[in-house]
């Protein structure tokens, strides 16, 4: 699983974000995900507002991002909530990180679907290439986690990178995904089965055919 410690809160930490304030855009966005919440009902933007302070965090690092203790602070502040409360929700929730990640957070399904289709191959692959899992490597590109079902099950096995998924995975495929990023390209996500166009059937449909090339009408048939 994710390491879920929070970093620790030192001196350090403190000198490089205690002064964390939302960027112009951020207050903006901030300001309208607030307002989507009725009066006094405010505390339930904690989520979004922990995932755009994650977000800017990346854009400061070059990382996938994180959620440094001051930063929850100024979440809270903003909230008026208790900073314990922030923290439940981020250390609870693993698509916050809450020690510092790489530029692309690599989490690997381990759970039965992907296991049974060959999820320990491609955690192999990932360690092939010098990932450990609960660490980032040496050059700070790539953190390494295992994760318990994404609900790709039918697509499995899968890995998430930063925001998108990869899917029906061979160590060959996920090599390739792994090298276009590293190249600073964006490999398409979803399936990585070049038969397959989402989650149909491998081989095809074997029903609705017709709905394949057009939104095919099959009332009559059903008459
Ligand atoms: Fe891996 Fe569901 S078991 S996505």
């Amino acid at each position: 699983m994710a390491e879920r410690a929070p970093h620790p809160d030192t001196p350090e930490l403190r000198a490089r974000w205690g002064g964390f304030a939302w960027t112009p855009g951020n207050t903006e966005k901030a300001r309208e995900i607030v307002a989507r919440y009725p009066e006094g009902r405010q505390r339930s933007a904690v989520m979004p507002l922990l995932d755009l302070a994650q977000r800017q965090v990346g854009a400061e690092t070059q990382t996938q991002g994180w959620l440094p203790l001051p930063v929850m602070e100024y979440v809270a502040a903003q909230l008026d909530m208790p900073i314990i409360r922030v923290l439940e929700v981020a250390t609870f929730y693993t698509m916050y990180n809450i020690a510092p990640v790489g530029r692309f957070h690599v989490q690997i399904c381990g759970t039965t679907p992907c296991m049974l289709r060959g999820s320990d191959d491609i955690m192999t692959a990932c360690k092939t290439r010098g990932m450990k899992k609960g660490h980032t490597t040496p050059d700070g590109m790539w953190t390494l986690t295992e994760v318990e079902c994404m609900g790709n099950c039918a697509s499995a096995p899968m890995v998430q990178i930063n925001d998108d998924n990869y899917e029906d995975l061979t160590p060959a495929r996920l090599d390739a995904v792994l090298d276009a990023l590293a190249k600073g390209e964006s490999p398409k996500g979803g399936t990585q089965d070049p038969t397959r166009h989402t989650v149909e059937p491998v081989g095809g449909p074997t029903t609705l055919r017709e709905m394949v090339d057009a939104n095919h009408d099959y009332r009559g048939a059903w008459a």
